[in-house]
């Protein structure tokens, strides 16, 4: 790996063993790109790629006879107001109104390992030698503004990383209304474009669109990253599958509003950008005053979208999460929301959590409904003291007797909410972000709180701290069940409205820091009404995210198939929960249930005494099997090998890192009359090595070398499919290397 610069063609030459970037410091000062894809030698100079025509309807950005125009030029981080017309990365108004700026290079460094980008959120690498990275900065003369272009090429993925800092050395005061985290420019346009759109138990279902001239985007103004849509954008080569093609993708390291978006022109070159949502963003430059962007990370693949996925999968493992739970196993646990929502008494808390460890299970988690007057969702969100009417030995001594029980105990908070009916609502009704002069629209009856403010921040923490500080706590579930509205912060400027916004999520980072700095043995799930703020900004916290309030089986695998386009199995939370289920009505098998959750962080979320005697036995059953198994299902190299989107079938495999084991899940939606055969061909097994291949449900054992498992594939068993059931009826096979 290795960052070089060309003094002679002013090029910078990014390059690890699998992809490249090329960049040139143009005739105007600014940063050009030259290159981005599969990794190509370093030469003197890449200049040939610098493409300058005179051409009609075009200015011209320098006295004749130039013809430098940046609209035909292919730019890093592009200006608005001068010869491109296309969407610009930033935008910054003067206080004379003008929108032009002009950031030439001054200077660059290049060093090893990658810098903090504290209080953000952002990829990390434990020695020096795990990145490099390169630092440009330019300089805008008039106003004194500096820019600096950071960038950090990962030694063992096609990974670049990239953010930008604006600071303000001059007198002006600047108003920064747009600033994206990546820009990338392409000489063509011969892509599709590849993203998770979804709702509220629907999350990351995959679109796959062709290209049009024009712009098409995708984005989020709720405050959060959305159920609507991921942070996470791709252009794919139409020939590219599964396991070969070209495929370009872009994902944000943030969970606020975002906008990602891919500009075709009508010569048909691409400009593809991510970042921070322009609308309501407006941050104040005055002289000091500095503002840098969240990271964007550029994947880049040449073995399709699984090739993508696994770079993805394991920058996210091994340089965004931290802690004790990093690359390490999950509890299986059993949460019990969907058992009891907000209605029980430490009664029912300890038969559900006795029914948990007999069945061998880790931890239980007490969701919803234990502090304040939380009976139902009117009050009680904001006053983080245990209700003693519901446990009158409070969470200290609940956790105790789970612990005791022999199994670790965990806690569901919503820290960044008030009920109107709560005593931090009538001490500080100020505290809810919210313009006084206008209607404040309740969701789920609650209100946000302005997490934009420190005194905020600090007050949540205070009792949410003091609270885990007195129990036994090994795990904790952060909800947050509303999007934003209203935004308007009592605690702030006029002149700075505009970055509420941007503010609030630093807030809720930096409440996850203290919390995770404090308690560094807790892990941390986020959830936001299900999966609606899944995205790499929380995983830097939080190991694992609640995917989806919907648990119904056949939903979920197209939730999870989706969602690990962009996250790794050990970050989703899949839980098995009761039939019929909640969310569709719809009753499907309990080993089909698991079968599907395995492929996650996985748990229950039911009450276990309510099984009839033989499924009790068979849950004790999966979670002897699960702990055998769950290394390889949270941690392994994921392939999707049948597609659910559209289709009557599903199968995906992880393999484990040395090969050695590897479980395939294969599903089926509705039984068919008379099927046609059907073979599945799993991925990522060692060619020669010899396995044993065992149908779980039946039992029956194959001895197979792995390039006949790999490329002969394994017929599916579609009588014992209907022996089970027809519908929703799955399938484990488990390989494990014979001598
Ligand atoms: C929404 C979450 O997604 C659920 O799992 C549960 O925690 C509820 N909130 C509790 O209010």
């Amino acid at each position: 790996m290795s960052i070089v610069f060309h003094p002679e063609a002013q090029e910078f030459h990014l390059f690890n063993d699998q992809v490249s970037c090329v960049l040139e410091v143009m005739a105007n000062g600014h940063i050009g790109n030259l290159y981005y894809g599969k990794r190509i030698a370093d030469v003197p100079s890449f200049a040939y790629l610098h493409e300058d025509r005179d051409r009609p309807l075009t200015a011209i950005n320098a006295p004749w006879p130039s013809a430098f125009s940046l609209n035909y030029l292919r730019q890093d981080y592009p200006a608005f107001g001068t010869t491109d017309y296309r969407y610009p990365a930033y935008k910054i108004r003067r206080e004379n109104g003008s929108e032009i700026m002009d950031f030439k290079y001054v200077s660059h460094s290049i060093s090893a390992g990658k810098p903090s980008m504290a209080p953000l959120p952002a990829t990390y690498v434990e020695h020096d030698s795990a990145a490099d990275s390169l630092a440009i900065e330019l300089f805008d003369a008039v106003t004194a503004t500096r820019l600096i272009l950071h960038y950090t090429m990962f030694a063992d993925l096609p990974v670049l990383a990239r953010h930008t800092e604006f600071i303000q050395e001059g007198e002006e005061s600047l108003c920064l209304e747009q600033a994206m985290s990546l820009n990338l420019d392409l000489p063509d346009a011969d892509y599709e474009w590849v993203h998770l759109y979804g709702a509220w138990a629907r999350e990351r279902h995959i679109r796959v669109s062709p290209l049009a001239e024009g712009l098409q985007s995708i984005y989020s103004m709720r405050g959060t990253s959305s159920a609507e849509h991921n942070p996470f954008i791709a252009l794919k080569r139409p020939a590219a599958d599964e396991t070969s093609g070209e495929v370009i993708a872009a994902s944000l390291v943030y969970s606020g509003n975002f906008l990602g978006q891919v500009e075709v022109s009508t010569d048909r070159e691409t400009r593809l950008q991510l970042g921070i949502h322009p609308n309501n963003f407006r941050w104040n430059l005055a002289k000091g005053n500095s503002f840098v962007t969240p990271e964007a990370v550029l994947v880049y693949s040449d073995q399709g979208l699984g090739g993508m996925s696994h770079a993805f999968h394991d920058l996210w493992n091994n340089y965004l999460v931290r802690g004790e739970y990093k690359n390490t196993p999950r509890p299986i646990l059993l949460n019990n929301w969907e058992a009891t929502f907000m209605n029980f008494t430490e009664a029912d808390i300890l038969r559900i959590a006795s029914k948990t460890a007999e069945a061998g299970a880790e931890l239980f988690v007490l969701d919803d409904g234990w502090f304040g007057k939380r009976d139902d969702d009117f009050a009680g969100l904001g006053d983080w003291k245990v209700n003693l009417k519901k446990l009158p030995n409070g969470i200290k001594g609940l956790s105790e007797k789970v612990e005791a029980m022999g199994m670790k105990f965990g806690l569901w908070i919503e820290p960044e909410m008030v009920n109107e009916d709560s005593d931090l609502f009538r001490e500080h009704p100020d505290y809810v972000l919210t313009d006084p002069e206008r209607f404040a629209s309740p969701s789920r009856h609650q209100y946000i709180l302005d997490f934009s403010r420190k005194e905020v921040v600090d007050n949540i923490h205070a009792q949410v701290s003091a609270v885990i500080r007195d129990a036994k706590i090994s795990y904790i579930k952060w909800d947050m069940n509303r999007y934003l509205s209203e935004v308007y912060s009592r605690g702030t400027d006029a002149g700075q409205q505009g970055e509420v916004l941007h503010r609030y999520i630093l807030g809720v980072y930096d409440l996850y820091d203290r919390l995770t700095t404090e308690f560094p043995d807790i892990l941390f799930e986020s959830c936001s009404s299900g999966g609606a703020r899944f995205d790499p900004g929380l995983l830097y916290y939080a190991p694992q995210a609640w995917c989806s309030d919907d648990t119904d089986a056949a939903e979920r695998m197209r939730i999870q198939y989706g969602t690990s386009l962009v996250y790794p199995n050990s970050s989703i939370g899949a839980h098995v929960s009761a039939v019929p289920n909640d969310q569709v009505g719809r009753t499907t098998p309990l080993q089909t249930r698991a079968n599907v959750a395995f492929f996650g962080a996985f748990g229950y979320e039911l009450d276990l005494n309510h099984l009839p005697a033989d499924e009790f036995a068979a849950v004790k059953e999966q979670i002897v099997f699960y702990k055998e198994w769950r290394e390889v299902c949270q941690f392994g190299t994921f392939h999707r090998l049948i597609n659910p989107f559209g289709g009557n079938d599903m199968a995906w495999i992880s393999v484990a890192k040395d090969q050695k084991r590897a479980i395939l899940g294969y599903y089926q939606i509705l039984g068919l009359p008379n099927p046609r055969l059907l073979r599945v061909y799993p991925r990522g097994l060692c060619q020669d090595a010899v396995y044993e291949v065992r149908n779980q449900a039946s039992g029956a054992v194959l001895r197979l070398p792995g390039s006949v498992i790999e490329h002969a594939g394994l017929p599916i068993d579609r009588d014992l499919l209907r022996e089970l059931g027809g519908d929703f009826a799955s399938l484990l096979l488990t390989f494990t290397e014979v001598d």
